[in-house]
């Protein structure tokens, strides 16, 4: 008898018979660790000692994904799905355990199509935010759409844990805005919102990527903005208020009406007010002088610009230009650690003054603050997957780069210090996190007879979406009851006794 075929082979053998091999890149393949780089944007998890993918898979269309799904199961190789590969812990396209599996990477698949007349846009997961955002507003200038900040942020991971940015006060996040999908399941069958359970519909909006199959595409409301919006920057050092700056802010910040969104970066000794106001700089500078005096906002602080433009402004600098929302080769790829954290009740001046001392230790990343209120914590918890709703001031997020792999050890000692000098000031049992800013910190799954328990789930499950957790693993496991679509922060399955 012939000798038998290692699973792999078959696996491999399966494919190709069903997608073009120009497609398909095997380990030993030259081109191999080029397109597997192309879309790693934490260095951490560039290293080959990482436990990489034994093939990737870049498909052109649904019935290619179809396919990887269905060789994945009859040869027991499971699949990674990656679209922008922003995932913080790179569990899009890494293991942290041995495992033989392939990645799914729909960098090929970036269409998208806007009806102005409807207000509606279909986009392929693997489109980058920039490239959603340039379209939209090529086809109407007074049309956009509430995800990201960071252009490069693939669509796919974006939408399915949340998405919000600069536009989150006055619509929320991408995933409530999403009214259709198309979606590849665990066997291979591909849906749409009629043909899947209204349960599956919920939770592949907000619910986290990889756990309820391949997300091929999104259709989405368009959103209305005025011709003109306003983008202001004002930084402040501790010597110039700083302290009290941010104590008055964080109860304005979430108070104000939703046309106008003030975020803070704070580095060093400086926190950098960062304001966007859907309308001109002439109705915002007396809304800044009635609302929040203290910052000193006028005139000379306004740049008025289309919506489209304040997307390339923010995240780049004012030389920024539209073309960079479709510049797929960032080359800014740091060594990072990232933590999250939600605020409901005001944190005491004395601890702003203390923050700003950690802010300047060794080591030490910046926060990044998003003040919530309005539109986004209006919706019920329970509508979506995203629980951080009604009573929550502002979100944290603490961020630390470091640009050489061994300089990893005092960015990492100041953030695991740094979180733990914030747990008696922000959200408690549990201490809530935003699913998009993954950290594996906050506990992994174990797997028992080969799927995921919901035990180990439910201890990082619930900081990420709360009392919406169980109903997460309920739908699981109704749509993927073996847990075919995992990795260590996927939703495990919770099955009816
Ligand atoms: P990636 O491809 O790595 O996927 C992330 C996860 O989703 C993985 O588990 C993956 O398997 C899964 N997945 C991907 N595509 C899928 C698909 N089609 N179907 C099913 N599952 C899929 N967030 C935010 O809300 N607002 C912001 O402003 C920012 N800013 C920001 C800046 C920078 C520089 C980074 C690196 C990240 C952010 N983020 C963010 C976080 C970002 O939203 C988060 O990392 C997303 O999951 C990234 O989506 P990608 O498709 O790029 O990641």
């Amino acid at each position: 008898a012939a000798a038998p075929v290692p699973a792999k082979e078959d696996f491999f053998g399966c494919l190709v018979k069903a997608i073009p091999a120009r497609l398909l890149y095997a380990k030993s393949s030259p081109a191999f660790p080029t397109v597997l780089a192309q879309t790693i944007r934490n260095s951490r998890w560039s290293s080959p000692q990482n436990v990489q993918p034994l093939y990737i898979i870049t498909p052109t269309n649904a019935s290619h994904i179809q396919s990887a799904v269905v060789c994945g199961r009859r040869h027991a190789v499971r699949l990674r799905v990656r679209s922008g590969g922003h995932d913080y812990e790179g569990l899009s396209y890494r293991s942290e355990r041995p495992e033989e599996f392939a990645v799914v990477d729909l960098n090929k698949m970036r269409a998208v199509s806007v009806d102005v007349k409807a207000r509606t846009a279909w986009v392929d997961s693997g489109a980058q935010l920039g490239e959603l955002y340039y379209t939209i507003a090529k086809n109407s200038p007074v049309l956009a759409f509430p995800a990201g900040v960071c252009p490069t942020i693939g669509v796919g991971g974006n939408f399915a844990g949340g998405g919000f940015g600069m536009l989150l006060r006055k619509y929320g996040i991408a995933a409530e805005n999403v009214i259709d999908v198309k979606v590849v399941d665990a066997n291979g069958t591909l849906l749409d919102k009629s043909s899947m359970s209204a349960d599956h519909f919920w939770a592949v909006r907000g619910g986290g990527g990889e756990s309820f199959g391949i997300v091929v595409s999104w259709q989405v409301n368009l959103l209305p903005v005025p011709p003109t919006v306003t983008v202001f920057q004002i930084p402040k050092t501790v010597r110039e208020g700083a302290v009290e700056l941010v104590n008055k802010w964080q109860l304005v910040g979430p108070a104000l009406p939703d046309d106008l969104m003030i975020r803070i970066i704070a580095f060093g000794d400086t926190a950098k007010f960062e304001g966007m106001y859907l309308g001109t700089c002439k109705t915002l500078t007396p809304l800044m002088t009635s609302k929040f005096p203290e910052l000193g906002m006028n005139a000379s602080h306004c740049n008025e610009m289309p919506w489209i433009k304040s997307v390339p402004f923010i995240h780049l600098g004012k030389q920024a230009t539209l073309f960079d929302l479709l510049n797929r080769n960032n080359t800014f790829k740091p060594f990072a650690e990232y933590k999250s954290d939600y605020v409901y009740q005001p944190v005491p001046k004395t601890v702003w003054a203390q923050i700003f001392v950690w802010l300047v230790k060794p080591g030490a990343g910046i926060m990044i603050m998003d003040p919530y209120g309005a539109a986004i914590s209006a919706t019920p918890e329970a509508a979506t997957p995203f629980p951080h709703r009604m009573g929550v001031l502002f979100n944290i997020q603490y961020v630390n780069y470091w640009f050489d792999e061994a300089g990893g050890a005092a960015p990492l000692q100041w953030s695991k210090d740094m979180y733990r000098f914030m747990e008696p000031y922000v959200s408690k049992n549990p201490r809530q996190a935003y699913a998009n800013y993954r950290d594996i910190d906050l506990g992994r799954n174990e797997v028992v007879n080969d799927v995921s328990t919901y035990a180990s789930g439910k201890v990082w499950g619930e900081k990420y979406f709360k009392g919406n957790f169980q109903r997460l693993a309920i739908t699981k496991g109704k749509v993927d009851p073996q847990d075919y679509f995992r990795n260590e922060q996927s939703i495990p399955p919770l099955l009816a006794k």
